[in-house]
């Protein structure tokens, strides 16, 4: 397998969230949302090396969480105006070695490992992919007035999310011809679109939220808080198993 780098894009302002701060480091569960989102890929033997980006007034407070966390995977590198200028920034600075990268929200700290394998699995033949899931409500196009202008074809609509994983050549180019071009896309994929670059959607996880507002915040707190307890329950099933088995 190629050698695999992560950018996770953390120089947002977290406006919609209206914390005052950036959102990615309120609290779940008692760490920073960035915590549980770099976690996952220090945990990951198929990742090599982490860039985590952060605007420049929080790269002092992003360097104190790797260190506290002692995340020995991470480079911290300086975002941009722009998630896209952000992302770019992160590919740059990932080392030479790196052939395949991930682009993972630091706003997205509910992937779980088996989800992340799984998609690094099933896209291992494409040279771009992303993880999406089926939209649930029917969505309509309207006009500036508000007028309907069509229904979509709910079948064929995803909501798209990240990860997502590109060859790094090819995500490289189409970042450098972006910014060449002046073009914005609201992904990295849309990137290659606009290029002309084929990209395979995979399965993605209805608990793969993006923390953008004070409810997905909560509903973040809930999902972990669930994970948390069937954790344990399966720990105390083990427990009265053995206890069972011992006492016979
Ligand atoms: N991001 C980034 N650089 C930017 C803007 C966004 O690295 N210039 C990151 C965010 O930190 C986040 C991810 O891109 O992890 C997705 O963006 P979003 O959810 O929109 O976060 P914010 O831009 O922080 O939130 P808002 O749009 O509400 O201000
Ligand atoms: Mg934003």
């Amino acid at each position: 397998m190629a050698k695999l780098g992560i950018v996770i894009p953390a120089a947002g302002q977290g406006k919609r969230m209206g914390a005052g701060y950036n959102k990615q480091f309120l609290t779940l569960m008692g760490e920073p949302m960035l915590a549980h989102t770099v976690r996952l890929f220090e945990q990951s033997s198929y990742v090599s090396e982490i860039v985590v980006v952060g605007a420049e007034a929080d790269v002092p407070i992003i360097v104190e969480l790797v260190h506290h966390h002692k995340f020995d995977k991470v480079k911290i590198c300086k975002g941009g105006v722009q998630r896209q200028d952000s992302v770019r920034a992160g590919v740059q600075a990932l080392s030479s070695a790196i052939q395949r990268i991930v682009v993972h929200d630091g706003a997205r700290p509910l992937l779980t490992l088996e989800d992340f394998h799984r998609f690094l699995d099933e896209t291992e033949k494409f040279k771009a992919a992303i993880m999406a899931i089926p939209v649930k409500d029917t969505i309509k196009q309207v006009h500036e007035t508000g007028k309907v202008i069509a229904t979509l074809t709910r079948e064929r609509l995803r909501a798209v999310q990240t990860p997502q994983i590109f060859d790094r050549a090819i995500l490289a180019e189409a970042h450098y011809q972006a910014v060449s071009a002046g073009y914005y896309g609201t992904d990295d994929a849309s990137l290659l679109e606009w290029m002309g670059y084929p990209v395979q959607v995979i399965e993605g996880s209805q608990e793969n939220i993006k923390v953008t507002t004070p409810e997905d915040l909560w509903l973040a707190e809930r999902i972990l808080a669930m994970r948390e307890a069937r954790s344990s329950t399966r720990g105390v099933g083990c427990t009265m198993e053995y206890e069972t088995r011992s006492t016979r």
